[in-house]
């Protein structure tokens, strides 16, 4: 695996890959890899000729009160793990690489990045769609591939590569679980113990919603909701972010028209915010 930190040097490697016709696959991460990441990564190479990661904390999408500073960073074991997966490349930019002292230049999805988290965590899905357009110029992929745990992230991501025709084919896999059904994050790191416990509320109250749905196609999201927050307020320690019921392809308000259900959510446990979803189609 070659571990390359300057953007000339991903240009020089991509660019021989391109000349021998060979199909570029790529994982965006910020790290702290988990069997999640790892999924994409393996994905990837079912899928490519050439895999390249890149592990970069991207300051532009966390808030002035988010986890920046303590985002984990346990390089090492990354590199180990990206090599036992036989990656090819690992782009590992610095803060100033990607972003010099007079960078003026975002890109801002406006309308798929605006409810869920877009509406808590307010600039952070510019800060996504600024790093992964610049990390897709640098890298050049066939196709980059995203996890459906960040559902919303993923639609900004596909609706910005149409909107600006990038030429890269966007790929969702799917959310890769813990035996306990809590959904693989790096930010799992930060639970203690009774975090732990409490954060199991999460996958559980989408099952719940998840069956409400099957019974009931046409249940009113409301009711859907209430039965899921009263189930998370039963933990102490655990808080509501939000709690969503939308159209999985608009993310705009359910319709009777709409094909795919989303459920979406952000729980503190205690002071870890963390996310998930299911989709639920109407069929
Ligand atoms: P990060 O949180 O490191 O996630 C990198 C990729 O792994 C994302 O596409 C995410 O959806 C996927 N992923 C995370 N947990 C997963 C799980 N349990 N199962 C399947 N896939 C999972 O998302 C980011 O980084 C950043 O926003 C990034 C896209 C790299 C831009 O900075």
């Amino acid at each position: 695996m070659e571990i390359v930190r300057d953007i000339v040097a991903v240009r020089k490697i991509i660019g021989q890959i391109k000349k021998d016709g060979l199909k570029c696959g790529f994982v965006p991460t910020m790290g702290a890899l988990h069997e999640g990441h790892l999924s994409l990564v393996r994905q990837a190479k079912n899928d490519c000729d050439f895999v390249a990661v890149s592990i970069f904390v991207n300051p532009a999408q966390f808030g002035p009160r988010e986890d920046l500073t303590r985002y984990p960073r346990p390089i090492k074991r990354d590199v180990n793990l990206l090599k036992k997966e036989k990656t090819d490349l690992l782009f590992l930019p610095t803060a100033k690489t990607m972003y010099p002292p007079d960078f003026s230049t975002w890109v801002q999805e406006t309308v798929l990045s605006r409810p869920l988290c877009g509406a808590m965590r307010p600039g952070h899905f510019k800060g996504v769609a600024t790093v992964v357009a610049k990390l897709f110029n640098i890298v050049q992929p066939d196709i980059a591939y995203f996890g459906a745990k960040d559902f919303q992230q993923a639609q900004v991501i596909k609706r910005m590569v149409r909107d600006l025709d990038f030429p890269v084919q966007i790929k969702v896999v799917p959310t890769v679980r813990d035996t306990d059904a809590l959904a693989l994050s790096s930010r799992n790191a930060y639970l203690n113990a009774a975090d732990r416990d409490n954060a199991r509320v999460i996958p559980y109250s989408l099952d719940v919603a998840k069956r409400m749905i099957l019974q009931n196609r046409h249940v009113r999201p409301a009711r859907v909701i209430a039965a899921m927050k009263k189930l998370i307020q039963a933990r102490k320690g655990s808080r509501i972010d939000y709690i969503s019921i939308c159209d999985a392809d608009t993310l705009g308000p359910l319709e009777r028209s709409s094909v795919k259900i989303l459920v979406a959510l952000a729980v503190f446990a205690g002071k870890t915010r963390l996310i998930d979803n299911v989709v639920v189609g109407r069929g």
